[in-house]
């Protein structure tokens, strides 16, 4: 029998961002808006060209600030959840736009980054930023110019937040994924983690993935997330 749920691990990827005009990464010709992922987002791509990957990320900041990107449907949903839920709601993502910040959640946890944010090599300070950097950038820390590069996770590199992650992850009674392809370490592990500390195991998503949850939902996040989390809120204040 399940357990009642006190507390929901919810983890969303691209997909939850889609409607709101920002592209997915794992589209069907293997690029990411035309650039191959080993030169836009590794250690490796930014030593061999550091031009091109800030050139990459200044236009994806760019994208985010533009007018009508907005949060959709689905980020609402889950500010809802986490003020109307009578338990503890965390939201990992994946993602590094700011649409669930924007959209009003609190308890949130970039494992990937965020696209708003520079880091210095040296120091690892950590700096909001809009406007455009380049290799000639100084650097507001250490005011040396090449010390700034995007405060995002590249592959090969450790997402940040692990230790909060995984202790969630173990005590968590319902871990809901929405919106991600499943195919990136460590968070396509994630429901595994929650299903061997016995948390029930959801999947909302346009097209079901390769991974085992307990339950599916397909559909455009906009419209499955909303209905998904009335359901929760409904069935938690339920006499
Ligand atoms: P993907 O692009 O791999 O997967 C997006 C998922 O969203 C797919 O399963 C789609 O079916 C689903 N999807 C698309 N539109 C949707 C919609 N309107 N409603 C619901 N679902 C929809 O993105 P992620 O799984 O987030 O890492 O990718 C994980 C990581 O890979 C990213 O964080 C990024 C990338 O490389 C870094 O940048 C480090």
């Amino acid at each position: 029998m399940r357990r009642p749920v006190k507390s929901i691990v919810v983890l969303t990827g691209a997909g939850i961002s889609a409607e709101s005009g920002i592209s997915t990464f794992r589209a069907s010709d293997g690029l990411w808006e035309n650039h191959r992922i080993d030169d836009v987002a590794t250690p490796e791509g930014f030593e061999r060209n550091p031009q091109l990957v800030h050139h990459f990320y200044n236009q994806r900041r760019r994208q985010l600030l533009l007018e009508d990107i907005r949060p959709n449907a689905a980020h609402t949903a889950l500010v809802r959840l986490e003020r109307e839920f009578p338990g503890e709601v965390l939201i990992v993502t994946q993602n590094v736009d700011n649409l669930h910040e924007r959209a009003g959640s609190r308890k949130l946890l970039h494992m990937h980054g965020e696209l708003l944010k520079m880091r210095c090599v040296e120091t690892n300070q950590i700096f909001d930023v809009q406007e455009d950097i380049g290799f000639d950038t100084l650097c507001r820390c250490c005011q040396t110019p090449g010390n700034l590069r995007p405060h995002i996770v590249w592959f090969g590199e450790i997402p940040l937040h692990m230790p909060q992650i995984s202790r969630a992850l173990e005590s968590c009674d319902l871990f809901v994924a929405i919106g991600t392809s499943g195919n990136v370490y460590p968070a396509s592990g994630f429901y595994q983690t929650a299903k061997i500390h016995r948390a029930h195991t959801v999947e909302l998503n346009l097209e079901q993935t390769r991974s085992s949850f307990d339950e599916r939902l397909f559909g455009r996040a906009s419209i499955v997330v909303p209905e998904y989390v009335d359901q929760l809120i409904c069935s938690a204040v339920a006499p």
